[in-house]
């Protein structure tokens, strides 16, 4: 659908897909209840799972929030100038006006302003903000291209404003402040390293855990259906010889085994160029039908931070 009718859409309280640089996010009117349960039901989302609200500007993100304490405030507005729009989520106190659902009763709000022109194009033609998941069904894998949200949820929601495909390819990086410092509880499209430079050092907080903060931490998450196991490929094809094998590797193909059941992420070793193309080569490999995915870690630096805590809650 073209702008002016997924604006329309919205405005009606019905659910849009939209693109963001980094997933394509299922969107809704933030401010309207109704349509943000229906977020909810058609991802077959839990109700503990909370919603990033998407604004056009860092004042209309401020406009949003209530009683942030200054010296948050100030690292907040710092890394929104430099970084927004783009793949940063911050989670901030939130005014009344956003509703508890949103948020899942939570004191905070999660927001950002996505970087694609198409989707800020639409922010600033709505006079609300919108409350955006990631398009997939719970716990699946994230879409960055029109056809996965089409195929996932095309039938149970007004329409997708197609935007191509993602730039960045893994979802927001989610910071707060805990007694006013810096904490990051999801790894994502903005590297640790780059926020570290801009407000110092940053408690990394995203690992796998039962009672997460947010449940982009929870351990299994990102899966495709297919079994996808971890670790030295050539080691991993021995053990599962039997089986009918895909391969996701960094750089590599892995000898002995079809290349068309491998997907390479980036044959020249850039991290985000990995990241970018990670979820539709999962998506590609889970609809061949295999006994089992072999993968192997990236570099644990910059994007491959991210990358790497998508494989593990993607691993068995
Ligand atoms: O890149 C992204 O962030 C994409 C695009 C569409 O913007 N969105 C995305 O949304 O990944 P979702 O719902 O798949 O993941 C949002 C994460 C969830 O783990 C959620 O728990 C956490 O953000 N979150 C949202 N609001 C929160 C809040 N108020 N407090 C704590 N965590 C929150
Ligand atoms: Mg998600």
């Amino acid at each position: 659908m073209n702008l002016s009718a997924a604006k329309k859409a919205l405005e009606a309280g019905q659910l849009v897909a939209i693109p963001t640089e980094t997933v394509y996010g299922l969107a809704a009117n933030a401010l309207n209840e109704e349509a943000v349960l229906e977020i909810f039901r058609v991802k077959n989302r839990p109700a503990f799972d909370p919603l990033i609200v998407h604004v056009a500007s860092w004042e209309q993100a401020r406009s949003l929030t209530q009683g942030v304490a200054p010296e948050v405030l100030a690292q907040a507005e710092r890394l929104a100038k430099a970084h927004w729009p783009g793949p940063l989520t911050l989670l901030l106190q939130k005014s009344p006006e956003i509703p508890d659902l949103v948020t899942s009763g939570l004191p905070r709000v999660a927001l950002r302003v996505p970087a694609h022109p198409l989707t800020l194009e639409l922010l600033q033609m709505l006079d609300f903000p919108l409350a955006a998941p990631s398009a997939n069904p719970f716990g699946y894998i994230s879409p960055t291209r029109t056809e996965h949200v089409q195929r996932q949820l095309g039938d149970r929601i007004a329409g997708i404003l197609d935007g191509g495909a993602c730039r960045v390819g893994v979802e927001s990086t989610i910071l707060g402040f805990e007694q006013g410092r810096p904490v990051i509880y999801r790894k994502g499209g903005l590297s640790v390293e780059v926020i570290e430079t801009l407000i110092g050092p940053v408690e990394v907080r995203a690992q796998s855990s039962s009672k997460p903060a947010t449940p982009g931490m929870l351990k299994s998450h990102y899966a495709p259906r297919t079994p996808l196991v971890l670790g030295d490929l050539r080691e991993l094809a021995q053990k599962y010889s039997g089986q009918r094998a895909g391969v996701l590797a960094f750089r590599q193909m892995l000898p002995g085994l079809p290349e068309s059941r491998q997907r390479l992420l980036s044959p020249k070793g850039d991290l985000a160029e990995a990241a970018q193309r990670l979820f539709a080569a999962m998506h590609e490999l889970d609809a061949m039908g295999l006994d089992v995915i072999l993968a192997e870690l990236l570099p644990e630096e910059g994007l491959g931070r991210a990358v790497n805590d998508r494989l593990r809650r993607a691993s068995v």
